[in-house]
Protein backbone atom coordinates (compact mmCIF):
# COMPACT_ATOMS: atom_id res chain seq x y z
CA UNK A 1 0.00 0.00 0.00
CA UNK A 2 1.39 3.46 -1.24
CA UNK A 3 0.81 6.85 0.17
CA UNK A 4 -2.06 7.90 -0.69
CA UNK A 5 -4.12 4.84 -1.21
CA UNK A 6 -6.05 5.51 1.51
CA UNK A 7 -7.06 9.04 0.55
CA UNK A 8 -8.16 7.27 -2.74
CA UNK A 9 -10.10 4.91 -1.63
CA UNK A 10 -12.12 7.12 0.52
CA UNK A 11 -12.71 9.06 -2.62
CA UNK A 12 -13.87 6.11 -4.48
CA UNK A 13 -16.40 5.78 -1.19
CA UNK A 14 -17.16 8.96 -1.69
CA UNK A 15 -18.17 8.38 -5.47
CA UNK A 16 -20.00 4.86 -4.79
CA UNK A 17 -22.03 6.71 -1.69
CA UNK A 18 -23.19 9.84 -4.64
CA UNK A 19 -24.43 7.24 -6.77
CA UNK A 20 -26.69 4.53 -7.05
CA UNK A 21 -24.55 1.31 -7.38
CA UNK A 22 -27.53 -1.02 -7.80
CA UNK A 23 -29.06 0.23 -10.63
CA UNK A 24 -26.85 2.59 -12.50
CA UNK A 25 -23.58 1.04 -11.53
CA UNK A 26 -24.22 -2.31 -11.59
CA UNK A 27 -20.69 -3.64 -14.54
CA UNK A 28 -19.11 -1.04 -11.46
CA UNK A 29 -17.82 2.14 -12.50
CA UNK A 30 -14.68 2.78 -14.54
CA UNK A 31 -11.66 4.87 -14.16
CA UNK A 32 -13.24 8.14 -16.33
CA UNK A 33 -16.12 8.17 -13.26
CA UNK A 34 -13.63 7.93 -10.52
CA UNK A 35 -10.67 9.84 -11.70
CA UNK A 36 -8.02 7.62 -11.38
CA UNK A 37 -5.36 6.28 -13.30
CA UNK A 38 -5.85 2.81 -14.43
CA UNK A 39 -2.52 1.23 -13.82
CA UNK A 40 -3.52 2.89 -10.21
CA UNK A 41 -6.80 1.40 -9.87
CA UNK A 42 -5.37 -2.21 -10.75
CA UNK A 43 -2.72 -1.72 -8.74
CA UNK A 44 -5.24 -1.24 -5.83
CA UNK A 45 -7.43 -4.34 -7.20
CA UNK A 46 -4.46 -6.47 -6.79
CA UNK A 47 -4.00 -5.68 -3.41
CA UNK A 48 -7.71 -7.03 -2.60
CA UNK A 49 -9.23 -2.78 -1.95
CA UNK A 50 -11.15 -2.99 -5.57
CA UNK A 51 -13.24 -6.02 -7.16
CA UNK A 52 -13.14 -6.09 -10.76
CA UNK A 53 -17.20 -6.50 -11.50
CA UNK A 54 -16.77 -6.43 -15.33
CA UNK A 55 -14.30 -6.53 -17.95
CA UNK A 56 -14.57 -6.20 -21.47
CA UNK A 57 -12.33 -4.63 -24.22
CA UNK A 58 -13.47 -1.35 -23.95
CA UNK A 59 -14.81 -1.18 -20.00
CA UNK A 60 -13.20 -2.60 -16.63
CA UNK A 61 -15.74 -1.64 -14.46
CA UNK A 62 -14.59 -2.05 -10.59
CA UNK A 63 -16.22 -1.61 -6.80
CA UNK A 64 -14.68 -0.87 -3.48
CA UNK A 65 -14.06 -4.57 -1.77
CA UNK A 66 -15.15 -5.70 1.51
CA UNK A 67 -11.76 -4.86 2.53
CA UNK A 68 -11.31 -1.97 0.87
CA UNK A 69 -14.00 -0.54 2.73
CA UNK A 70 -12.93 -1.63 5.92
CA UNK A 71 -10.08 0.31 5.36
CA UNK A 72 -11.51 3.64 4.50
CA UNK A 73 -14.14 3.03 7.94
CA UNK A 74 -10.61 2.18 9.83
CA UNK A 75 -9.45 5.36 8.92
CA UNK A 76 -12.38 7.86 9.41
CA UNK A 77 -12.67 6.01 12.95
CA UNK A 78 -9.45 7.40 13.52
CA UNK A 79 -9.32 10.51 12.55
CA UNK A 80 -12.50 11.28 14.46
CA UNK A 81 -10.83 9.75 17.68
CA UNK A 82 -8.15 12.12 17.25
CA UNK A 83 -10.22 14.96 16.76
CA UNK A 84 -12.21 13.62 19.54
CA UNK A 85 -8.80 14.01 22.05
CA UNK A 86 -7.97 17.16 20.72
CA UNK A 87 -11.28 18.47 21.86
CA UNK A 88 -11.27 16.74 25.02
CA UNK A 89 -9.69 19.21 27.70
CA UNK A 90 -6.79 18.03 29.92
CA UNK A 91 -8.94 17.81 32.95
CA UNK A 92 -6.33 16.02 35.53
CA UNK A 93 -6.87 15.06 39.10
CA UNK A 94 -4.34 18.10 39.82
CA UNK A 95 -6.81 20.71 38.50
CA UNK A 96 -7.45 22.48 41.37
CA UNK A 97 -4.88 21.67 43.91
CA UNK A 98 -3.68 25.08 44.30
CA UNK A 99 -7.82 25.61 46.20
CA UNK A 100 -8.36 24.05 49.87
CA UNK A 101 -11.24 22.27 50.66
CA UNK A 102 -14.78 23.10 48.22
CA UNK A 103 -14.43 19.12 47.73
CA UNK A 104 -17.91 19.27 46.27
CA UNK A 105 -17.40 21.86 43.99
CA UNK A 106 -14.34 20.76 42.47
CA UNK A 107 -16.49 17.21 41.87
CA UNK A 108 -19.23 19.52 40.03
CA UNK A 109 -16.89 21.29 38.32
CA UNK A 110 -15.02 18.30 36.68
CA UNK A 111 -17.90 16.69 36.01
CA UNK A 112 -19.38 19.72 34.10
CA UNK A 113 -16.41 20.46 31.95
CA UNK A 114 -16.28 16.23 31.06
CA UNK A 115 -19.53 15.89 30.51
CA UNK A 116 -20.48 15.13 26.85
CA UNK A 117 -23.32 17.84 26.72
CA UNK A 118 -22.51 21.17 28.29
CA UNK A 119 -23.89 21.50 32.21
CA UNK A 120 -23.13 25.75 32.87
CA UNK A 121 -21.94 26.41 36.33
CA UNK A 122 -22.43 29.01 38.28
CA UNK A 123 -20.11 29.71 41.44
CA UNK A 124 -21.84 32.51 43.80
CA UNK A 125 -21.36 33.30 47.43
CA UNK A 126 -19.58 36.15 49.32
CA UNK A 127 -16.21 37.49 48.22
CA UNK A 128 -13.05 35.71 49.33
CA UNK A 129 -14.41 31.96 48.47
CA UNK A 130 -11.80 31.23 45.87
CA UNK A 131 -14.62 31.49 43.02
CA UNK A 132 -12.27 33.44 40.86
CA UNK A 133 -9.71 30.90 41.58
CA UNK A 134 -12.01 28.31 40.27
CA UNK A 135 -12.25 30.46 36.81
CA UNK A 136 -8.29 30.50 36.80
CA UNK A 137 -7.69 27.30 37.26
CA UNK A 138 -10.06 26.50 34.44
CA UNK A 139 -8.52 28.98 32.39
CA UNK A 140 -5.12 27.15 32.29
CA UNK A 141 -6.47 23.75 31.44
CA UNK A 142 -8.65 25.21 28.91
CA UNK A 143 -5.91 27.31 26.93
CA UNK A 144 -6.58 28.73 23.64
CA UNK A 145 -10.19 26.77 23.91
CA UNK A 146 -11.11 29.22 26.75
CA UNK A 147 -12.32 32.45 26.96
CA UNK A 148 -12.17 34.89 29.88
CA UNK A 149 -14.17 37.97 30.84
CA UNK A 150 -14.21 39.91 33.94
CA UNK A 151 -17.70 41.48 33.49
CA UNK A 152 -18.78 42.09 29.53
CA UNK A 153 -16.69 42.02 26.97
CA UNK A 154 -13.70 44.27 26.67
CA UNK A 155 -13.42 44.72 22.89
CA UNK A 156 -16.06 47.03 21.30
CA UNK A 157 -17.29 44.10 19.01
CA UNK A 158 -18.79 42.47 21.95
CA UNK A 159 -19.08 38.93 23.22
CA UNK A 160 -20.73 37.40 20.19
CA UNK A 161 -18.09 38.27 17.59
CA UNK A 162 -15.36 37.18 20.44
CA UNK A 163 -17.15 33.83 20.15
CA UNK A 164 -17.36 33.40 16.52
CA UNK A 165 -14.05 34.11 16.09
CA UNK A 166 -12.01 32.11 18.21
CA UNK A 167 -14.90 29.73 18.80
CA UNK A 168 -13.91 28.67 22.37
CA UNK A 169 -14.93 25.21 23.98
CA UNK A 170 -15.35 27.39 27.72
CA UNK A 171 -16.42 31.07 28.44
CA UNK A 172 -15.42 31.76 31.69
CA UNK A 173 -16.91 34.64 33.05
CA UNK A 174 -16.14 36.30 36.56
CA UNK A 175 -18.45 38.76 38.21
CA UNK A 176 -21.04 38.08 35.63
CA UNK A 177 -23.44 40.13 37.65
CA UNK A 178 -21.66 43.18 36.00
CA UNK A 179 -22.14 41.99 32.37
CA UNK A 180 -24.12 44.77 30.18
CA UNK A 181 -27.12 44.24 28.24
CA UNK A 182 -25.79 43.40 24.76
CA UNK A 183 -22.96 40.94 26.20
CA UNK A 184 -25.88 39.24 28.14
CA UNK A 185 -28.63 38.56 25.51
CA UNK A 186 -25.51 37.19 23.48
CA UNK A 187 -24.69 34.93 26.38
CA UNK A 188 -28.39 34.02 26.45
CA UNK A 189 -28.50 32.58 23.43
CA UNK A 190 -25.56 31.03 23.18
CA UNK A 191 -25.94 29.00 26.65
CA UNK A 192 -29.00 26.97 24.41
CA UNK A 193 -26.55 26.03 21.76
CA UNK A 194 -27.24 24.60 18.36
CA UNK A 195 -26.68 26.92 15.13
CA UNK A 196 -27.27 30.38 16.17
CA UNK A 197 -28.06 33.10 13.83
CA UNK A 198 -27.77 36.88 14.69
CA UNK A 199 -30.49 39.16 13.63
CA UNK A 200 -28.40 41.81 12.63
CA UNK A 201 -25.80 40.59 10.32
CA UNK A 202 -27.15 37.76 9.22
CA UNK A 203 -23.82 36.17 10.71
CA UNK A 204 -24.27 32.50 11.43
CA UNK A 205 -22.53 30.78 14.82
CA UNK A 206 -22.05 27.42 14.36
CA UNK A 207 -22.21 25.99 18.07
CA UNK A 208 -22.64 22.42 16.81
CA UNK A 209 -19.61 21.64 18.99
CA UNK A 210 -21.22 23.30 22.10
CA UNK A 211 -19.80 26.18 24.73
CA UNK A 212 -19.93 25.71 28.17
CA UNK A 213 -19.96 28.67 30.19
CA UNK A 214 -18.56 29.12 34.28
CA UNK A 215 -19.34 32.32 35.98
CA UNK A 216 -18.71 33.97 38.72
CA UNK A 217 -20.82 36.11 40.81
CA UNK A 218 -21.04 37.56 44.56
CA UNK A 219 -24.34 38.89 43.84
CA UNK A 220 -27.36 37.18 42.45
CA UNK A 221 -30.53 39.90 42.60
CA UNK A 222 -28.61 41.54 39.46
CA UNK A 223 -29.40 38.53 37.30
CA UNK A 224 -32.44 38.37 35.36
CA UNK A 225 -34.47 34.64 35.93
CA UNK A 226 -33.89 33.42 32.35
CA UNK A 227 -30.10 34.02 32.86
CA UNK A 228 -29.92 31.99 36.30
CA UNK A 229 -32.30 29.08 34.89
CA UNK A 230 -29.58 28.49 32.18
CA UNK A 231 -26.74 27.79 34.93
CA UNK A 232 -26.12 24.86 38.10
CA UNK A 233 -26.17 27.93 40.60
CA UNK A 234 -23.62 26.68 43.37
CA UNK A 235 -23.70 28.50 46.08
CA UNK A 236 -19.95 28.73 48.34
CA UNK A 237 -20.50 29.32 52.17
CA UNK A 238 -18.30 31.17 53.94
CA UNK A 239 -15.80 29.06 55.90
CA UNK A 240 -16.32 28.09 59.56
CA UNK A 241 -13.49 28.75 62.18
CA UNK A 242 -11.64 25.44 61.10
CA UNK A 243 -11.75 25.88 57.83
CA UNK A 244 -10.39 29.74 57.74
CA UNK A 245 -7.76 28.82 59.67
CA UNK A 246 -6.49 26.23 57.15
CA UNK A 247 -7.39 27.88 53.94
CA UNK A 248 -5.23 30.94 55.76
CA UNK A 249 -2.52 28.87 56.49
CA UNK A 250 -2.77 27.31 53.35
CA UNK A 251 -2.73 30.36 51.36
CA UNK A 252 -0.40 32.19 53.34
CA UNK A 253 2.69 29.22 52.61
CA UNK A 254 1.37 28.17 49.04
CA UNK A 255 0.60 31.81 47.68
CA UNK A 256 2.34 34.60 49.79
CA UNK A 257 5.77 32.38 50.79
CA UNK A 258 5.23 32.74 54.64
CA UNK A 259 7.14 30.04 56.46
CA UNK A 260 4.36 27.87 58.10
CA UNK A 261 4.85 29.50 61.78
CA UNK A 262 4.54 32.65 60.56
CA UNK A 263 1.12 31.80 58.63
CA UNK A 264 -0.28 30.33 61.95
CA UNK A 265 0.31 33.02 63.93
CA UNK A 266 -1.69 35.30 61.30
CA UNK A 267 -4.36 32.53 61.42
CA UNK A 268 -4.44 32.38 65.10
CA UNK A 269 -4.15 36.18 65.73
CA UNK A 270 -7.19 36.94 62.97
CA UNK A 271 -9.72 33.60 64.54
CA UNK A 272 -12.72 34.94 65.53
CA UNK A 273 -12.05 38.69 64.16
CA UNK A 274 -12.31 37.93 60.33
CA UNK A 275 -13.78 35.81 57.58
CA UNK A 276 -11.81 37.27 54.64
CA UNK A 277 -8.88 35.35 53.90
CA UNK A 278 -7.86 38.69 51.69
CA UNK A 279 -7.21 40.10 55.81
CA UNK A 280 -5.03 37.57 56.22
CA UNK A 281 -3.16 38.74 52.91
CA UNK A 282 -3.32 41.83 54.45
CA UNK A 283 -1.89 41.03 57.62
CA UNK A 284 0.95 38.92 55.81
CA UNK A 285 2.26 41.36 53.69
CA UNK A 286 2.35 44.18 56.45
CA UNK A 287 3.75 42.48 59.18
CA UNK A 288 7.18 42.42 58.04
CA UNK A 289 6.93 46.37 58.76
CA UNK A 290 4.28 46.11 61.72
CA UNK A 291 4.46 42.71 63.52
CA UNK A 292 1.30 40.67 63.08
CA UNK A 293 -0.90 42.58 66.34
CA UNK A 294 -0.18 46.07 65.22
CA UNK A 295 -1.14 45.38 61.79
CA UNK A 296 -4.39 43.41 62.79
CA UNK A 297 -5.29 46.43 64.81
CA UNK A 298 -3.87 48.91 62.28
CA UNK A 299 -6.70 47.01 59.25
CA UNK A 300 -9.00 45.58 61.28
CA UNK A 301 -9.64 48.49 64.00
CA UNK A 302 -8.65 48.49 67.80
N1 LIG B 1 -10.16 27.64 49.53
C1 LIG B 1 -9.16 28.43 49.13
N2 LIG B 1 -8.02 27.88 48.67
C2 LIG B 1 -7.02 28.67 48.24
N3 LIG B 1 -7.04 30.01 48.26
C3 LIG B 1 -8.14 30.60 48.72
C4 LIG B 1 -9.26 29.86 49.16
N4 LIG B 1 -10.22 30.71 49.55
C5 LIG B 1 -9.74 31.94 49.36
N5 LIG B 1 -8.49 31.89 48.85
C6 LIG B 1 -7.63 33.05 48.54
O1 LIG B 1 -8.38 34.21 48.83
C7 LIG B 1 -8.19 35.21 47.85
C8 LIG B 1 -9.50 35.56 47.22
O2 LIG B 1 -9.94 34.49 46.41
P1 LIG B 1 -10.83 34.72 45.12
O3 LIG B 1 -10.79 33.50 44.29
O4 LIG B 1 -10.41 35.98 44.47
O5 LIG B 1 -12.25 34.87 45.81
P2 LIG B 1 -13.64 35.34 45.25
O6 LIG B 1 -13.56 35.38 43.76
O7 LIG B 1 -14.58 34.33 45.79
O8 LIG B 1 -13.90 36.68 45.85
C9 LIG B 1 -7.21 34.68 46.86
O9 LIG B 1 -5.93 35.15 47.15
C10 LIG B 1 -7.25 33.18 47.08
O10 LIG B 1 -6.02 32.62 46.84
MG1 LIG C 1 -13.80 37.12 42.58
Amino acid sequence: MKDGDVELLNEIDRFEASVDMEKEYRIGWSWRHVRIWPVTLSRLFKDGYLENVFRSNSYTGYKLSDLGKKLVEGARAEAASVTKQDENLAISDNLFEDIIGHQEVKELLKAALLAEKPVHVLLTGPPALAKTLFLWDIERVGGEKAIWLVGSATSKAGLWDMVAERQPRILLIDELDKMNAADTAALLTMMEGGRLVRAKKGRELDLSNPLRVVAASNRMDMLSPELRSRFAIRRLNPYDRVEFLTVVKGVLVRREGLNTELADGIAQALDGRSQDVRDAIRVARLAPQLGIERAVILLLGG
